[in-house]
């Protein structure tokens, strides 16, 4: 079964604000989906209606199988949710906010005790265990609430932005946990993200959303070939540095060799693939450029 499925989903805020427009999209287990766009897209806007936080004015999702709007209990056993700004008791230290909503979860005692201990490991916290959350830093803030998050084994992960406001080095820790959670456990990760470069390293796919619509969706190759006919080569010969438009890297070996035959020593030979910051700023251009 699929985790995430949007299906024509569309929210029309009360005001005539129209934040997601007919977006159908899905994602299967230990998929990492980067869901991408500038502010004001619909980016949060579709996670709320994921949770059942917002209803859709059109369309609908569901959460392998169950609809937030019907029944949001059942999607959020299984579901953990990170958001910028997450909402937790300052007065209490991490590890009693996570007993704490461990036994929302249902699990108490011992049980709540050892999951808290064993996320604050995972998440690099166990030495501000007992620090009051007030006196945390905005990177603890957000890796406490991805170890809330996971509390209880969730099946799916609906994170917005979880690595804003931290440095580089903790952001990387971050993105390394949610890429082995989705390949060990098999969890299905919807990230909503700016941060394009941490995107590229850990998603297996994306959705390019701008305006409400989705622009584009596929894998880095897929989107490479929408945005991109043609990519390049290039080729240092002695002093020499050349760039070549070539339509795919089949192309190479027979440059390559024509070079060789024409008595040239070929010492580097190099395909600019696009990264997907560029696919990201050549389809959103082209999606302006569409609506115009
Ligand atoms: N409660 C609301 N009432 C009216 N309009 C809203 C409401 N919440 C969001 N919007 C509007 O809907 C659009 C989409 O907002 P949303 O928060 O989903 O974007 P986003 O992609 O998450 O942006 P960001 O990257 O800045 O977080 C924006 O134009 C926003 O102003
Ligand atoms: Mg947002």
């Amino acid at each position: 079964m699929e985790a995430v499925v949007l299906d024509n989903l569309s929210k029309t805020y009360p005001g005539g604000k129209r934040a997601v427009q007919s977006v159908s999209l899905s994602l299967a287990p230990g998929e990492v989906f980067g869901f991408l766009g500038p502010n004001g897209a619909g980016k949060t806007s579709t996670v709320k209606m994921l949770n059942g936080i917002l209803k859709p004015t059109e369309g609908g999702c569901r959460v392998f199988g169950y609809d937030p709007v019907k029944e949001p209990e059942k999607v959020h056993m299984i579901s953990g949710i990170v958001t910028e700004h997450a909402r937790m008791y300052d007065a209490m230290s991490g590890q009693d906010n996570l007993i704490f909503y461990a036994e929302v979860f249902g699990i108490s005692g011992e049980e709540g005790k050892r999951r808290a201990r064993e996320l604050l490991e995972q998440m690099e916290l166990t030495e501000a265990a007992e620090r009051k959350l007030s006196a945390y830093s905005t990177g603890m803030r957000q890796r406490l609430s991805l170890a809330r998050a996971l509390l209880h084994h969730p099946r799916v992960l609906f994170l917005d932005e979880p690595t804003s406001g931290l440095d580089p080095e903790s952001a990387q820790n971050v993105n390394r946990m949610i890429r082995s959670l989705a390949e060990k456990e098999g969890i299905a990760v919807f990230l909503c993200t700016h941060q394009l470069r941490y995107a590229q390293e850990i998603c297996t796919r994306y959705g390019l959303i701008e305006e409400g619509r989705l622009l584009a969706e596929g894998t880095l190759e897929e989107l490479r070939g929408k945005a991109f006919t043609e990519s390049s080569v290039r080729i240092r010969t002695g002093q020499e540095t050349m760039r070549l438009s070539i339509r795919s890297e089949k192309d190479i070996p027979g440059i390559v060799k024509q070079m060789v035959e024409s008595g040239k020593d070929v010492y580097a030979v190099e395909e600019e693939v696009p990264t997907l910051e560029e696919i990201y700023f050549a389809l959103t251009e082209g999606g302006k450029k569409q609506d115009e």
